[in-house]
């Protein structure tokens, strides 16, 4: 079947087949099926599009990847296609540029990708189809690469963290000392008789100390270097254990504690890492609620996944703000040091977890999700 074969003949528009200028032979049928069944097996959503600005041929995934009702592939028509896509688009005035280039350029093949409202990235592939050493249109293929970019924001986030913890490393120990020499002297000044007037004053310059030290504390466990020690441990256990501070802690702004501990394997878990990313994360969430609502704590098998799952009824994460959330020292918040986040990023990283935000108007739930691991069983022979 040659491509301007029958391009004169009336319109065939059989649904199984989205060959829409052809009227072809018995013999050229066959093979556009199989062509057809070739591009409906590709992973990549794939639309042909001639000089007129006429739709020739699209795959099923193309439809798929663009939520597109097929009567307007079907009518042919570009100018249709292109407003249902550019609703779509986080940014259609960077589409429209490029298609104006390309349009100027039609010899140019471009790859550029593309966000879209509800946050998948989409690379697009354009590339001018020839005929007899003649332009007569374009191929545009259509790849979903949203994962790719996830994992590559999660891997410059890590790396932004291992500088930060490198740098809290160097600098931590050189900072404290000072600390405690001047919080030392500040101890024996406020007992002293001729001091007594000033008491409040060296209270308070004790407690700021101790506010500066405990910032210290949180930012040095940012380290990347640190020596971690796991043993097997159940992730249910240490959460029980939490149960009686969290729920002192909620009760104080009138708000509930609810467990949802499903049966779950041990991991090999550093104890104290994991205690601080459950209640850095709890904190955040019980400041996000207003007092009546609940906080649920949850663990659970998901395929080869140990998950804990911490959901809030608060109002949720803008997306300007989760863009951030895992950034050291970003925070919202009057008193927050911004630390809590990134804290629990590197310990989850610390353990090969991952960090997964599902948010919106309702509230947030954190998920973290540990590899399941196998542990080998000891027979006693
Ligand atoms: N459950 C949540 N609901 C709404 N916003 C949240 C939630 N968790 C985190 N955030 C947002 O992420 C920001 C960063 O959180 P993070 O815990 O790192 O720092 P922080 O809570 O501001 O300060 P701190 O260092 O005291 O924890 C918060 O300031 C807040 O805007
Ligand atoms: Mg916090």
């Amino acid at each position: 079947m040659e491509y301007g074969e029958s391009i004169h003949v009336e319109e065939y528009t059989d649904i199984h087949s989205k060959w829409l200028y052809y009227k072809p032979s018995v013999k050229s049928k066959e093979s556009l099926a199989f062509l057809q069944g070739a591009l409906n097996a590709t992973a990549d959503g794939i639309v042909v599009i001639d000089c007129k600005e006429n739709i020739c041929i699209y795959n099923c995934k193309f439809i798929e990847m663009w939520e597109i009702d097929e009567k307007f592939l079907i009518a042919r028509d570009q100018c249709q296609l292109l407003t249902l896509m550019l609703k779509q688009l986080k940014n259609p005035e960077e589409y429209i540029a490029r298609e104006k280039e390309l349009y100027i350029y039609p010899t140019k093949e471009s790859y550029d990708v593309f966000e879209l409202k509800d946050g998948r990235f989409i690379e697009r592939y354009s590339k001018p189809q020839r005929f007899d050493n003649n332009i007569v249109g374009r191929v545009l293929s259509f790849r979903d690469i949203t994962k790719q970019k996830q994992s590559e924001k999660k891997m410059a986030n890590l790396e932004r963290l291992n500088l930060v913890g490198e740098m809290a490393a160097g600098i931590g120990h050189e900072v404290r000392n000072p600390m405690t020499t001047i919080r030392g002297f500040l101890q024996m000044l406020i007992n002293k008789k001729e001091c007594i007037k000033y008491w409040d004053y060296y209270k308070l310059m004790i407690e700021e100390l101790d506010r500066a030290n405990g910032i210290i504390t949180e930012f040095l466990s940012l380290a990347k270097d640190k020596i971690i020690c796991r043993h097997l441990k159940n992730i249910n256990d240490i959460i029980n254990s939490l149960v009686p501070l969290i729920e002192a802690d909620a009760i104080i702004s009138n708000k509930y504690i609810k467990l949802e501990l499903a049966p779950i394997p041990e991991l090999y878990l550093d104890e104290a890492e994991i205690r601080q990313l459950i209640l850095n994360i709890v904190r955040n969430g019980l400041e996000a609620m207003l007092p009546g609502g609940y906080l649920t704590i949850k663990t659970y098998l998901e395929k080869d996944e140990i998950v804990l799952a911490i959901i809030d009824q608060g109002a949720g994460i803008v997306p300007e703000v989760l863009d951030k959330i895992s950034a050291p020292f970003f925070t919202t918040k009057d008193q927050g040091t911004g630390l809590g986040l990134s804290i629990c990023y590197t310990i989850a990283a610390h353990h090969n977890a991952v960090v997964d935000v599902e948010t919106s108007g309702q509230g947030t739930t954190f998920f973290i999700r540990f590899p399941r691991i196998e542990v080998p069983v000891l027979c006693a022979n």
